[in-house]
């Protein structure tokens, strides 16, 4: 494939953006190489500036569920910006997407809308620390909650891969109300807990984490975790930014069972627009403002062109909800697949999968926290991304990332993706 296109679009990028990009994992600095450049996607393809076809595997890093370009959405984006595209005034559209959120989601009476990840879940934890009046909160080593100061303590995903977890510009005093765990590890959040009595407003995590690899949480540690919060008055807030209306219409809390006490939301909850949101009951919203005193506010926030496409694509998927299944047996068939391949080869490597979440990890251990992620062999990896990318699959660009099927996948495709592997795997010895 020829990338000169991209190459070029790139080098004039870095002249007038900080290294050519607006997030950092774009940037290919984990896997080397030229980051592509995208012209047009439809469906389950991305076509880049360079006119390669390829078979995407990020969907926009999650939002695009039921594929590129999905006409609902498209069309309900269209109509709403001929009307006018923002007011910083009540519309409708907000409360017809509240209200289906809240009908496809357990637990939740009221939800405020913002428009990214990170936004909700510094809101989150601004809420849950107003609401208990404790200052400190619990987060696992691995899990990613956006770019806020809080949470870049020792991050996953981007800041992992540049080997920077306490990132220059977050001050000691922000550092201190942070406490690290470790992903299931029951014991290391008891101890925190235990040596921080009566202290902590909440804990928060990735019920399945996908920043460190898709890694699934193990049943005693979940559980564990709702009845020690339960026990001691923390909130126990569950970031479904990436898992929110893709494992289920009612996410994580759905799948495992277990009832949060703060949600956030982004990704698919936008339908590709930026979007985030934070829901709670009604006694835990009631804190905020307007309604109460914990301040949280935005000019775009509820925006009307963002809420079209959000209540597109959440109607699309509440009409729908064997999407999730169809979604889940194409993980599985993907899964057996690049199995088969890898193990025929001889190349060690573990796979892991929740849903339509998967990750494949160059490593003999079982991948199961941040510390057993991080040892997957980085060289392996990056010539798995780079021989899928020359064989026509568009893979996420580090191996802290989850991949995110869509509908738009057929099994011709994901046959095609096994096949792009078998082409080149012996270089993976
Ligand atoms: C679990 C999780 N929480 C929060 C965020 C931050 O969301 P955003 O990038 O929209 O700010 C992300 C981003 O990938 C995420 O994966």
């Amino acid at each position: 494939m020829q990338y000169q296109r991209s190459s070029a679009l790139f080098n004039e990028a870095q002249e007038y953006i900080p290294g050519g990009v607006n997030s950092p994992v774009r940037a290919f600095k984990a896997v080397g190489g030229t980051p592509i450049f995208v012209k047009e996607a439809k469906g389950a393809y991305l076509t880049d500036e360079d006119g390669n076809k390829l078979i995407d595997y990020i969907a926009s890093w999650g939002p695009l569920i039921l594929g590129h370009a999905y006409e609902p959405v498209i069309e309900a984006v269209i109509e709403k910006a001929k009307k006018g595209t923002s007011f910083g005034m009540p519309t409708e559209i907000e409360t017809e997407l509240a209200k289906l959120a809240v009908s496809m989601v357990p637990n939740i009476d009221k939800i405020r809308f913002v428009n990214s990840g990170t936004e909700a879940c510094m809101s989150a934890i601004r809420l849950a620390r107003g609401y208990t009046s404790k200052d400190k909160i619990i987060k696992f080593a691995g899990c990613y909650h956006g770019h806020s100061d809080s949470f870049l303590i020792q991050a996953g995903s981007g800041a992992v891969t540049f080997g920077s977890p306490n990132s220059p510009g977050v001050t000691q005093g922000t550092a201190k109300d942070t406490l690290l765990a470790s992903y299931n590890n029951l014991e290391s959040v008891q101890a925190l807990v235990d040596a921080n009595k009566n202290e902590i407003a909440a804990i928060i995590i990735e019920p399945i984490a996908g920043n460190m690899g898709c890694i699934i949480p193990e049943e005693a540690f979940i559980k564990g975790l709702k009845e020690l919060c339960t026990k001691e008055g923390i909130l126990l807030i569950f970031d479904e930014v990436m898992t929110g209306f893709r494992l289920a219409r009612g996410g994580a809390q759905e799948v495992l069972g277990i009832n949060a006490d703060i949600v956030t939301f982004g990704k698919v909850i936008g339908g590709g627009l930026p979007v985030g949101a934070f829901a709670a009951r009604k006694e835990i919203m009631a804190k905020l403002a307007p309604e109460g005193p914990v301040y949280q506010a935005g000019t775009l926030s509820g925006n009307p062109l963002a809420m079209s496409a959000g209540l597109a694509m959440l109607t699309a998927l509440n009409n729908n909800p064997e999407i999730f299944r169809s979604l889940a047996d194409k993980t599985a068939y993907l899964h057996k697949g690049l199995s088969k391949v890898l193990t025929d080869a001889g190349i060690i490597h573990q796979i892991n999968r929740f849903g339509s979440m998967i990750s494949v990890h160059f490593t003999d251990e079982p991948v199961v926290d941040f510390e057993s992620s991080a040892k997957g062999n980085n060289e392996t990896f990056k010539k798995y991304f780079h021989g899928m990318l020359s064989n026509g699959v568009y893979l996420p660009p580090s191996a802290f990332e989850s991949y995110f099927l869509n509908d738009a996948l057929s099994y011709e495709d994901i046959d095609a993706t096994i096949k792009a592997l078998e082409n080149f795997v012996t270089d993976l010895k």
